[in-house]
This record gives C-alpha cells, sequence and structure tokens, in this order.
C-alpha cells in the first residue's frame, strides 16, 4: 500500500481538527500505507516550512513525542492554488508527479475534498482535465466530505458530474458518524446475540428513539449552516445513517455489498410525509439567547439573517413501511445549544400485558440503550422483584461502560473512516442509492412544506432541553424521550 493524499483545503477547519490528529494517530500506530505522503492544498500563499510550523503549533497539543511529530510533519508538503484556476493544477500535477517518483508511490492518488461543497465540481472537472483522474487506471480516490448536495436534485447533479470523471467504486463519501465504534458495533449486538436478534422487530419493539444531542452552538459555520439546518446538516446524514443500521433485516454476511443493500431496504421504505400530515410528525426549534450561561441567540451569532427561519433543532417521528417495522414509530432528535453532548439509541419493548395481568402488578418496559458518545456502553433496564417484598416489582439497570475500561482507546471516527480509505473499506462511507433514498425522504420536510416549516418553528432557550413542542411530539402517542 502507497500513498500521496492530496487535501483540497488543507489548511481548513476539519484538516486542522480532524484529518491530521487522525493521521497522526495511524501514524504513531504504524498503520499509514508504507509510503504515504501529504500533499495540502490550499489558496493562501505559505512556504512548506511556514505549514508545518502551524501544524506543529497545533499538534503539539496531542503529541508529546517529538520523534513521532516529526516524523509526521516530514511527511507533509503544502501547495498554494486556487481551486478554480485550471493553470494552477499542471503546476498541482507536477508536484504531484515529482512526490510519487521521489517516494515510488506507484500512481496511487487519493484525492480528499475537504473545502465548502461549492468546490466539489471544480476541482473535479479541474484534476480530470490534467489527467489526474480518469476512468481507466482506477488508482486515484475521490474523497467527498458532507455535505453531497443541498437536496435530491443538487445531490444528483453532483454525482452525474463526479461519474463522468471517474468510477463509483473510487468515490468515497464521507459520513463520520459510519467511523463511530459504537455505530459499527450495532450490527454485532443485534446479530451476534440471539436474545436482541430474536426479540428486534414489531412483534417485541414498541418504539426506537435515536437522539444526537449538542451543546456547541453553530461556531464560526453561519455562512453555511443558515442554508443548511438540523433537518440536512444532521437527520438526512447521520441519523438516518443510525437509523438504516438499527432496522435494516439481517445481511447475507457482512460484506459491504449485503450490508449496504439491506440499510438501502430500508431507506426506500422509510414513509414520505406530504404537506399536510408534517406538521403532525415533526418539531422544529431555534436557540435563543441565554443571558444567564452567556450564550447568544442563533439569530445574533456571526453570518446569521435577523429574521432567519432556519431550524438547529428537529424532532422526528418516522415509519418504515416495511413487514418487520409495521406500526412502530422511530423517533429522531437532534439540536445545538442543548444542555448536554450525547449521542444514543433508546429501544423501548412492548410490555407483556398477559404477564401483567397475570402477575397483577404494573411494570416497566425493559428498555435497551446504545451508547454511542460520549460514553460508549450499553444499558439494559428490566424488572425484578424487590427484596424482602413480595409483591413489589422495580426495573434495575444492567451497564456496561466499553469506554470506562482500563486502556480503551478507541479510534476516533475520522481515523477510522481514513484507515478504511487505504484498505478500501466501502462500508465506512456512502453510497448514492442511500443518499438519493434519504433525501427523498427530507425533501419534502426541508424544502417543498417550507410554509409549513415555518409554522412549525418554535424557539427554545440555550442551554436547556430543547423546545416544548417535541416533548408534545412525543407524547401525543403516550410515550416521552428517554433519558440518557
Ligand atoms: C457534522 C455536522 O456532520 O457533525 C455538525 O455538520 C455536527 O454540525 C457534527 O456538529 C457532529 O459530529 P460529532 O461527531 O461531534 O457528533
Amino acid at each position: 500500500m502507497k500513498n500521496i493524499l492530496t487535501i483540497f483545503g488543507g489548511s481548513g477547519n476539519l484538516a486542522y481538527l480532524k484529518l491530521y490528529p487522525a493521521l497522526l494517530n495511524l501514524d504513531r500506530l504504524d498503520q499509514l500505507p508504507d509510503s504515504f505522503r501529504i500533499l495540502a492544498a490550499a489558496r493562501s500563499k505559505r512556504s512548506n516550512e511556514e505549514f508545518r510550523l502551524e501544524i506543529k503549533k497545533r499538534l503539539q497539543l496531542v503529541e508529546s513525542d517529538p520523534i513521532i511529530l516529526d516524523r509526521f510533519l516530514e511527511r507533509i508538503t503544502y501547495i498554494s492554488l486556487s481551486f478554480k484556476d485550471l493553470e494552477d493544477y499542471s503546476r498541482l500535477k507536477k508536484r504531484i508527479d515529482t512526490l510519487d517518483s521521489k517516494y515510488s508511490i506507484e500512481n496511487n492518488r487519493i484525492f480528499y475534498l475537504a473545502t465548502s461543497p461549492d468546490f466539489f465540481s471544480i476541482i473535479t472537472k479541474n484534476l480530470s482535465d490534467q489527467n489526474m483522474i480518469n476512468q481507466e487506471t482506477g488508482n486515484q480516490k475521490i474523497v467527498i466530505e458532507k455535505p453531497f448536495g443541498t437536496d435530491f436534485e443538487s445531490a444528483k447533479d453532483l454525482n452525474d458530474h463526479l461519474l463522468e470523471f471517474i468510477h463509483e467504486e473510487d468515490i468515497y463519501r464521507i459520513d463520520h458518524y459510519l467511523g463511530k465504534d459504537m455505530i459499527a458495533n450495532i450490527l454485532y449486538l443485534r446479530f451476534s446475540n440471539p436474545i436482541f436478534s430474536g426479540v428486534w422487530s414489531k412483534d417485541y419493539i414498541d418504539n426506537i428513539q435515536i437522539v444526537a444531542s449538542e451543546e456547541i452552538g453553530i461556531q464560526e459555520r453561519g455562512r453555511y449552516y443558515d442554508d443548511s439546518g438540523a433537518l440536512r446538516d444532521m437527520v438526512q446524514k447521520h441519523l438516518l445513517q443510525i437509523l438504516g443500521t438499527v432496522a435494516m433485516e439481517m445481511p447475507d454476511n457482512f460484506d459491504t455489498h449485503c450490508v449496504q443493500k439491506e440499510k438501502i431496504q430500508i431507506f426506500k421504505s422509510l414513509r414520505i410525509y406530504n404537506c399536510s400530515e408534517v406538521s403532525e410528525h415533526i418539531a422544529l426549534g431555534q436557540y435563543k439567547e441565554n443571558k444567564q450561561k452567556s450564550f447568544k441567540g442563533y439569530r445574533e451569532e456571526k453570518g446569521i439573517k435577523d429574521d432567519s427561519l432556519t431550524e438547529t433543532f428537529a424532532a422526528l417521528e418516522v415509519f418504515i413501511d416495511h413487514p418487520t417495522w409495521k406500526g412502530v414509530p422511530f423517533y429522531l432528535k437532534t439540536g445545538k445549544r442543548l444542555d448536554r453532548k450525547a449521542v444514543y439509541i433508546t429501544i423501548e419493548f412492548k410490555k407483556d400485558k398477559k404477564a401483567e395481568h397475570m402477575i397483577n402488578k404494573k411494570f416497566q418496559s425493559n428498555i435497551l440503550q446504545i451508547k454511542i458518545q460520549p460514553e460508549e456502553g450499553i444499558n439494559v433496564r428490566f424488572n425484578l422483584k424487590k427484596p424482602r417484598v413480595e409483591d413489589e416489582i422495580s426495573s434495575v439497570e444492567m451497564d456496561f461502560c466499553k469506554s470506562c475500561l482500563v486502556d480503551y482507546l478507541a479510534p476516533d471516527a475520522y481515523e477510522k473512516i481514513l484507515s478504511g480509505l487505504f484498505k478500501n473499506e466501502k462500508l465506512l462511507f456512502t453510497t448514492w442509492e442511500e443518499l438519493k433514498h434519504t433525501w427523498h425522504f427530507i425533501d419534502p420536510i426541508a424544502k417543498s412544506c417550507s410554509n409549513t416549516k415555518k409554522d412549525l418553528l418554535s424557539f427554545y432557550t440555550a442551554g436547556t432541553k430543547g423546545p416544548e413542542s417535541s416533548i408534545e411530539l412525543i407524547k401525543k402517542s403516550g410515550r416521552h424521550w428517554w433519558p440518557y
């Protein structure tokens, strides 16, 4: 395995915060390709030395061993270029060719587009015009960061555009949630444990809740976020990917194709709401100022319009029109500036009415909670008789905290994804078919029903649990959000 990884947007936030730390860690663990170079491409003019120094300042915070750090920095070369200017790409090509022959890379090239999505098309076109990607050789890869489109049409345009220049097998679309260890673990939890696989259907499950709550606001990403909102930014990608993994049927095996095929079946079966149904199943919110906590309101954030109606919070009741899940609601919830950072899935099982009648006592539902972050683990709640009292039942818990284990060092999602990229592990990336169906589901809510969307928006104080309307959404069915 040998590679030159060219990162467009090589001096951007994503590269500094996620890509370089992840690559450094892989280097420390000797998990980079044998011959591996990084070419950081960005617009600003600076020398190689200046760029390495800049990265060094940042990475020193995570790497105390100077030998490891210097070895990593030595792999990096910087090139300043305009993403739009074709002539700059001939310089880029020369630089790549030089590195290739110096380090015997044998033409294995990865182009990682970590730029604003506005540049995805022009970069790929310019790469193709300079013959750096083509349909023939098959030893180049294009990595496309999120977001892949803003709706079905734009996503399709981008996809068609990419396919003009490169094969589907060589396109790697990022959804970094697929690199989270507990999300990958869902398949193993479900299919290697008959105690769970035997009860994974409408016959035993009452509802499933998928929650991704964030404490942070929109940070410096106002321009992007105001056109996106929680539905596109989180639900269409990360939350639906979790839903697909939780709901898919058992695949023939864990090969990429088989797993993705089953997941696509679920995305195809998502019930699509028309505008008159949207208000019944969706609650949206936007955070407002919290003086006590010194949190700005969304509309006061940099780059946000004073009268913006963009949702920073979304809760949805989703149904899957598939025999396994007939009548089972999936509740999804996500928001910025909530009271905590946590991603978790709660599976609430049906109560056995006959047993309740026979024991003549009311008892709680069984709960399985899969904790994805910050804590990673599994929590199961079940019923037992209270000690010394014959006729009282109480709900007790069994908790497995994976991230609390001594020496537990989960790979960061980007570390896993980059390592998967070098090994062509496409299960860690999304396919066009998946994106197509998830956009079909989100578009009516985020786009076509925009008038209804305005009516759905309610305001919540930053740093709290989100709008009341999300509690109402689930309460209507006699259920409630399970806490973490
Ligand atoms: C990104 C979104 O895809 O995921 C961000 O664009 C969000 O808005 C982030 O904050 C959440 O990722 P994580 O790994 O922190 O849960």
